[in-house]
């Protein structure tokens, strides 16, 4: 196994697109920021250096950073932020995980120009479980603002109300063809007849589910969250923000151009989204047309079909199809059973709200960070005051979540509440979205872990009948879950990690309302069992 060392500044840097300029943070100046590229069983040593002017984290999305908690990334949760002028450097090994994670800021909305893919290849002296695909290509899907996005969600956090919506998806950064401004620097992906090329596909966009596909050709998706899966055939992808699927495809279509394109899948009701379409070109390689022939003349692409905005039809038939490839190891028993609601809210605080302003909660807690220590801090020092240990194991009371939900219950209480489990305690929580304000398709991310997804349905959850669906043989091992818009998901996993872990709604904005929770997991017995000491570099509060 490998060291891998990078260093990443973080500086502002001006970025044109639509024919806009903006003044944007990013990694080594570069928008989205450098793919790392590892073998499972490296180890990672990035040396983050912040020349910006915000305070700033790196999380490395997915990556489960067993016993090395310190270098997950999310402010006040492990760590306090860099501030402009200081660094911190993140070690970590990446052990048992083979396909496409990422990595992004894990402060304020600075991810939205701030991230970058994290390709794991198959550990040395073995190989992808499938036959070796000819080329790769990452595909990041994000989201453009004509604005500072760290603007944006500051005059959302000021007004209550919802934040802009986007101007631009993007592929790679781009918008693609379809966008003013943007046709010449489409991106383009190789493919030559009879390869396969292997898309690591990715959506790092800040509030938007998305559907991705490309014209005349079909995908095979082989992995998602970096764990293989059983192959299946699919003309269409759906990602929540912070999921990545793996897939291959075939040159198996006359030579020619043809569109990859990515729109919103939009599950919630009556609000307003960013209805365009971003794209990049599949070009067949040939030689009448090897780069630099300008004399060779360029088909134009051939745009897919996607589904509507609102087709939660093709979303179910897609997420429903995970298997994980090998026999799973899902806790047949549990020890903690766990419920908890996610979803938004209006806070109706009289004068100045008038039930105006968002929120969001799971089980009604609508989380909030400390500003003086981090959680993990305040833990291991024993350091009182900073969180209280009363996450509650189910909500408040049991009502209709995906009816008519009474008013009273839509204005969650705040505060900084985090459920404790013993080491090795087996887990299963069920998510269930409830209708207030609307229902959505919510994705849910877990830090430290990956989880299993043994079920997922529409309406409340009947313990009663809907265990008998649970695959407990070969469910998908994921580190999102994108929970059924007016439905249920449920998951299960092994509190083998010690320290202190989030887990939220990888919509931004409704992190930013307080759609999160974190786990305290508990040392268990033996240094094997317990987390790492803090690096000596850790930022810390004050
Ligand atoms: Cu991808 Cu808490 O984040």
């Amino acid at each position: 196994a490998v060291t891998h060392v990078h260093q990443f500044v973080i500086q502002e840097a001006s970025v044109k697109r639509l024919c806009k300029t903006q003044h944007v943070m990013t990694v080594n100046g570069m928008y989205p920021g450098p793919t790392l590229e590892i073998k499972n069983g490296d180890t990672l040593s990035v040396k983050v250096i912040n020349k910006g002017k915000y305070n700033v984290t790196i999380h490395w999305h997915g990556v489960r950073q067993m016993r090395t908690g310190w270098a997950d990334g999310p402010e006040f949760v492990t760590q306090c932020p860099i501030r402009p002028g200081g660094s911190y450097t993140y070690r970590f090994t990446v052990r048992g995980q083979e396909g496409t994670l990422w990595w992004h800021a894990h402060s304020s909305w600075l991810r939205a120009t701030v991230y970058g893919a994290l390709l794991i290849q198959p550990r040395e002296g073995t190989n992808f479980p499938f036959a070796k695909p000819d080329r790769q290509s990452t595909l990041l899907l994000g989201e453009w603002w004509n604005a500072n996005p760290v603007d944006v969600v500051r005059e959302a956090t000021r007004t209550g109300a919802a934040p802009n919506i986007s101007d631009a998806y993007t592929i790679n950064g781009q918008p693609g063809d379809l966008y003013n401004c943007s046709t010449q620097d489409t991106v383009v992906v190789p493919i030559s007849s009879g390869e396969t090329n292997l898309l690591r596909v990715v959506n790092s966009a800040m509030n938007q589910p998305l559907f991705f596909t490309i014209a005349n050709h079909k995908f095979t998706v082989v992995g998602a969250d970096a764990s293989y899966v059983k192959p299946f055939t699919t003309s269409v992808l759906m990602l929540g923000p912070g999921q990545t699927t793996d897939v291959l495809i075939s040159g198996d279509q006359p030579a020619g151009r043809y569109y990859m394109a990515a729109r919103a899948y939009q599950s919630a009701q009556n609000a307003p989204f960013d209805n365009t379409t971003t794209t990049a070109i599949l070009e067949y390689k040939s030689a009448a047309c090897s780069s630099g022939n300008s004399s060779c003349s360029l088909t134009n692409p051939i745009m897919p079909r996607l589904p509507a905005f609102n087709d939660t039809p093709t979303v179910t038939a897609f997420s429903t199809s995970f298997r994980s490839r090998e026999r799973a190891l899902v806790p047949a028993q549990i020890d903690e059973s766990l419920f908890f609601t996610v979803g938004l809210g209006l806070n109706n605080c009289p004068p100045n709200f008038n039930g105006t302003r968002f929120t969001a909660s799971m089980n009604n807690v609508s989380f909030s960070l400390p500003s003086n220590f981090s959680l993990l801090q305040a833990h291991i020092q024993g350091i009182r005051g900073v969180f209280t240990s009363d996450f509650p194991a189910a909500p408040p009371r049991v009502f209709d979540y995906t009816g008519n939900v009474s008013r009273s219950l839509w204005q969650p209480a705040t505060g900084t509440k985090l459920y404790r489990l013993k080491y090795g305690s087996r887990v299963q929580v069920v998510l269930q979205d409830t209708s207030i304000v609307t229902p959505e398709n919510h994705p849910i991310h877990l830090h430290g872990y990956d989880f299993y997804i043994i079920a997922e349905g529409f309406g409340n959850y009947n313990p009663k009948t809907d265990s008998s669906k649970f695959n407990l043989v070969d469910p998908p091992l994921r580190n999102t879950a994108a929970v059924p818009v007016g439905g249920w998901a449920v998951i299960r996993f092994v509190a083998d990690n010690p320290g202190v872990w989030l887990m939220h709604c990888h919509l931004d904005v409704h992190i930013t309302w307080g759609l999160a929770m974190a786990f305290l997991v508990e040392d268990g017995v033996g240094k094997l069992e317990a987390i790492e000491p803090p690096p000596e570099d850790l930022p810390i509060c004050s």
